[in-house]
């Protein structure tokens, strides 16, 4: 079997939960409704309509794998007033007991509480109507109630057990190198028997090389903010499913922000006549969407899952 027969086997066994063409993706959940990376972040997203949601993996100072985005957990937390005076916030200064004590919703109604400018980038194309639309005010007094967690890996699949929505789990390796981490991962999607649901994507190639060792059957996907070469002898060296590349602000790798304007896409086309997929992340302005669509990708990634259209 040919590296490229046994990858379109994987992803033929994702296929079977795709409701959309070309994949709608809540990155970090619906991360411009809801506090990201959080389980309301992802029950948006499915309420939405989305066919995968993408969040990130860290490890705790205990070695348990929780789900932030950040290597520090001051962004999205109260971690700075609940910890006064530490040297440094990140996440693997802190156990899982005392992230999980974390107040991780209100920086997000304070951050809806600024001018539209002030805010983090992501949030400041949040229109009026979408928020009252998509958010009511019983969700908003939850998310500065104090009682939003950061989820455990644990805790986040064993939501997602009880969906049948698709799983993309980002290894959040560089720079903190956090050891083991692919294998616990593993470990724990097998536990809730999710192998069939999950795609595993790392900027870290090489933990995608460990992934495949780990597991012949798991999807994986070359996460990365350049423009790679020889792409498909690259996917076919590491024996990957799909690419993953950047369309957001600076990551821009696929030509919104060119000169021109002109989406330029032969690295992107070489993988999809490969029949691998090629997702691309993020894009949250509806007519750079429609080019996307247009242009034949795999799936999508947005903070704005409601801009995909109807569920
Ligand atoms: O997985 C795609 C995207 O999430 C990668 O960038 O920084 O948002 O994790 P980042
Ligand atoms: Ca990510």
């Amino acid at each position: 079997m040919t590296t490229r027969s046994r990858s379109a086997e994987r992803l033929e066994r994702l296929r079977s939960h795709v409701v959309h063409t070309p994949l709608r993706i809540a990155h970090r959940g619906a991360r411009a409704l809801v506090p990201e990376n959080t389980i309301d972040a992802f029950r948006k997203a499915i309420e939405l309509g989305s066919d995968m949601i993408e969040f990130d993996v860290h490890l705790s100072r205990d070695g348990h794998p929780v789900v932030v985005h950040d290597d520090t957990v001051d962004r999205c937390s109260d971690v700075k007033r609940r910890f006064p005076g530490r040297s440094s916030y990140f996440v693997s200064d802190f156990t899982l007991a005392e992230l999980q004590s974390l107040d991780a919703g209100s920086w997000h109604v304070e951050q809806l509480n600024l001018p539209a400018h002030e805010r983090q980038p992501y949030l400041q194309l949040l229109r009026p109507d979408e928020l009252s639309r998509y958010v009511s005010d019983v969700e908003l007094r939850w998310f500065k109630s104090g009682n939003v967690r950061i989820p455990s890996l644990a805790e986040a699949l064993s939501f997602f057990a009880e969906t049948s929505i698709l799983i993309n789990i980002e290894l959040k390796t560089i720079p903190r190198m956090y050891p083991g981490i692919a294998q616990k991962v593993i470990d724990q999607i097998k536990l809730r028997g999710l192998e069939s649901r999950v795609l595993i994507s790392s900027f870290d190639h090489e933990q995608l090389r460990t992934v495949r060792a780990l597991d012949a059957n798991m999807v994986t996907a070359v996460l990365t903010s350049d423009r790679l070469c020889a792409l498909t002898t690259y996917l076919d060296a590491i024996d990957a499913d799909a690419f993953h590349p950047g369309c957001y602000a600076d990551f821009d790798t696929l030509g919104f922000g060119s000169v021109d304007g002109t989406l330029q896409l032969q690295h992107v086309s070489e993988v999809l006549a490969s029949g691998r997929w090629v997702n691309a992340w993020t894009c949250n302005d509806e007519s750079e969407i429609d080019a996307l669509i247009r242009a034949g990708f795999s799936g999508i990634m947005t903070d704005y899952p409601n801009r995909f259209g109807p569920p």
